[in-house]
């Protein structure tokens, strides 16, 4: 179904299902042996970690649990069923509209290219380079919901609906081929590059909820984050040389805004997924050569052909006055969506990869843990502890993001798994890498030597109120070795994982087990594929949102299954060759937004979606604003 067209940038998830691209080596040629090959052993340098302390303090009120990971604090006894909705049948889910369940109803918000408030700059077909900085982006992926009026978990009822009606909703912008937003396969000047780069990145929205109907509101805090967007580094590897470029630009910019986090001190967290496929080399066919880290990251492979690199020289791998360019690239982004002043942070203390998204909560000892995983065939499962209490270290003027360590996770045979920490301190480290900033700026190459389990994917990873973690396992048809927690071969559909840390988050070790396997619904009303985005609620539903080919006809989808029982049943259905991917809830859980991602491919004879169907309008990507009809609690 998805194939790949050739000079077309494809979205790397499909370019992942349909090219030869295996970054990670090591399991056929062992990654240290490249690199031995390729780079003489460098100084092992003495001492710890130099960890700088962060201006970046948003001046969003303290947290509450409104913002964070549990809107309640455990499970409430629902009445009745958990799940109590009619699924969408397998026979309904593949037409060129959304289909929800029939006590759901659905309506569409900020589809690309509405101007990001009232008053902005109109949508029109293509974009131009000056309105798109203006306007939604392309590529709808994770995204959260920040209410105004900030409530607790415990918070009445009342207070919990009157705090749902208005808030700031971000929205990460992932992708968007140059045949869909350009209208075209290559870009022609710098201006069409700078329509594309303005396409990706964040919106960051003002929207109420007058009378049921959603709309966008003018907004101080309303803005576009995008490619060319100043953006500050925080962490250790802040004032690294390997973050600095021979000319000495600015850092700009966030590109390939996967998925998403939130934190309990009210910011948001966009990751950057593929950014590898956004560089080119103009002299790749001459005498650029990838350098073993670059390789491992991907830089080797012909990238996703948006051609950015012909036209905007921070792009271009073989220019040595923008060196170093590439590095400013794979890290998790910290926005304040209620301080438009303030510029996004990437936070290097969580590690360079392609991080796909970020589940943060609050462990033992009021740790900030999060949770990431790197989305590539086999590539792995990260997480961060902060060094302290959060809110002490906020109240000291340190971002819990700054200071911590970073471990990757080997799932062990016997169902239990270890924390292995991404430290220089380490001997097989040490010998590799001259500090710590090198440990994080190629925490792949660092994983590799400890011995990290090589995932099949991993996409999302939520954390449910009883401290289970589960992670989509997307899929990898390449996989011909099992390991004991990716054990089909090839994993053509994907699986969950599901894991408790001891110490409430904090410990070093972890029990494991499979929680579902895609392939096994096949032929069944239950049909998915491609598990991707994830999000555990507080009453123990998890909803699991799908991106690849279906089976049995469907749609990509949404489906919500109850975490006791593992009774699965369909929420949602996309349109013609999208994706489903982001959640965001309201605290009062009657409102959730979920993004339909290049509809119909951008391809107007597949569907027009959001128009009606007509044959002719490009279709856009877009949030769905999902409510019972019955006013009643999502997935009920
Ligand atoms: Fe952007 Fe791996 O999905
Ligand atoms: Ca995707
Ligand atoms: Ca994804
Ligand atoms: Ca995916």
């Amino acid at each position: 179904m998805q194939e790949k067209v050739k000079s077309e940038p494809v979205h790397a998830d499909f370019a992942n299902d349909h090219d030869n691209q295996i970054d990670n080596k090591s399991a056929n040629r062992r990654f240290d042996e490249v690199l031995r090959a390729n780079v003489s052993r460098r100084t092992v340098m003495q001492g710890g970690i130099a960890l700088a302390a962060t201006g970046f303090l948003p001046k969003s009120a303290e947290a509450t649990d409104s913002y964070g990971h549990y809107y309640a604090k455990r499970f409430p006894k629902p009445r009745g069923a958990l799940i109590d909705f009619t699924a969408v049948p397998v026979a309904d889910g593949n037409g060129p509209t959304p289909t929800v369940a029939k006590e759901y109803q659905y309506d569409v918000l900020i589809p690309w290219g509405e101007p990001i408030e009232p008053g902005g700059p109109a949508y029109q077909y293509p974009p131009t380079a000056e309105d798109q900085a203006e306007q939604i982006g392309i590529g709808h992926d994770g995204m959260w919901f920040f209410p105004k009026y900030r409530v607790r978990s415990n918070a009445h009822p009342a207070l919990k609906r009157f705090a749902s009606k208005r808030g700031m909703l971000v929205v990460n912008h992932e992708f968007g081929r140059n045949s869909h937003v350009l209208g075209k396969s290559d870009p022609e000047s710098i201006a069409d590059v700078r329509t594309s780069q303005h396409a990706h990145g964040v919106s960051v929205v003002e929207v109420v909820n007058r009378r049921g109907k959603w709309t966008t509101v003018r907004s101080k805090n309303a803005r576009r984050i995008h490619v060319n967007t100043p953006v500050v580094f925080s962490g250790p590897v802040k004032n690294s040389p390997l973050l600095q470029t021979p000319n000495g630009n600015i850092p700009l910019g966030t590109v390939n805004n996967c998925a998403n986090g939130y934190t309990p001190w009210g910011t948001y967290l966009t990751c950057e997924e593929n950014f590898n496929g956004y560089f080119g080399a103009s002299n790749r066919e001459n005498t650029w050569v990838a350098t073993p880290e670059q390789e491992r990251y991907g830089f080797s492979d012909s990238g996703f052909s948006y051609g950015w690199h012909l036209f905007d020289r921070r792009f271009d791998l073989s220019d040595v006055d923008y060196q170093n360019e590439e590095n400013r690239f794979g890290w998790v982004v910290e926005i304040d969506p209620n301080d438009a002043t303030q510029k996004p942070v990437k936070r290097t203390a969580l590690g360079r990869f392609k991080h796909e998204g970020v589940a943060l909560v609050s462990g033992k000892g009021r740790r900030a843990v999060a949770y990431m995983g790197d989305d590539q065939r086999f590539d792995y499962i990260y997480k961060f502890v902060s060094a302290d209490d959060w809110k002490v270290m906020r109240r000291k003027g340190i971002s819990p993001l700054d200071e911590g360590k970073l471990y990757v996770a080997r799932f062990n045979e016997d169902n239990t798994g270890d924390w292995l920490e991404l430290t220089i301190d380490n001997p097989l480290l040490a010998e590799r890498f001259s500090s710590q900033e090198e440990v994080l700026v190629y925490a792949r190459v660092a994983a590799d030597l400890l011995g990290a389990t090589p995932m099949d994917r991993p996409e999302w990873i939520t954390v449910a109120p009883n401290s289970d973690v589960y992670c989509t396992l997307t899929n990898n048809s390449r996989r011909t070795e099992p390991n004991a927690a990716n054990p089909l071969v090839p994993n053509n559909d994907g699986h969950i994982i599901k894991w408790r840390d001891a110490d409430k988050h904090t410990g070093l070790t972890f029990d494991w087990e499979i929680f579902l396997i895609a392939e096994e619904t096949h032929g069944t009303e239950d049909s998915y594929s491609d598990p991707d985005g994830l999000w555990a609620d507080p009453d123990g539903r998890l909803f699991i949102q799908t991106d690849g080919g279906q089976k049995d006809g469907l749609n990509n989808q949404m489906l919500v299954a109850d975490t006791k029982t593992k009774e699965i049943r369909r929420l949602l259905t996309g349109v013609t060759s999208d994706e489903i991917t982001g959640i965001a809830v309201t605290p009062d859980q009657r409102t959730m937004f979920v993004n339909i991602q290049h509809p119909g491919n951008g391809d107007p004879s597949l569907t027009n979606f959001p128009a009606p169907t007509d044959g002719v309008t490009v279709p856009r990507d877009a949030t769905l604003v999902i409510t019972r009809k019955d006013g009643g609690v999502i997935g009920s």
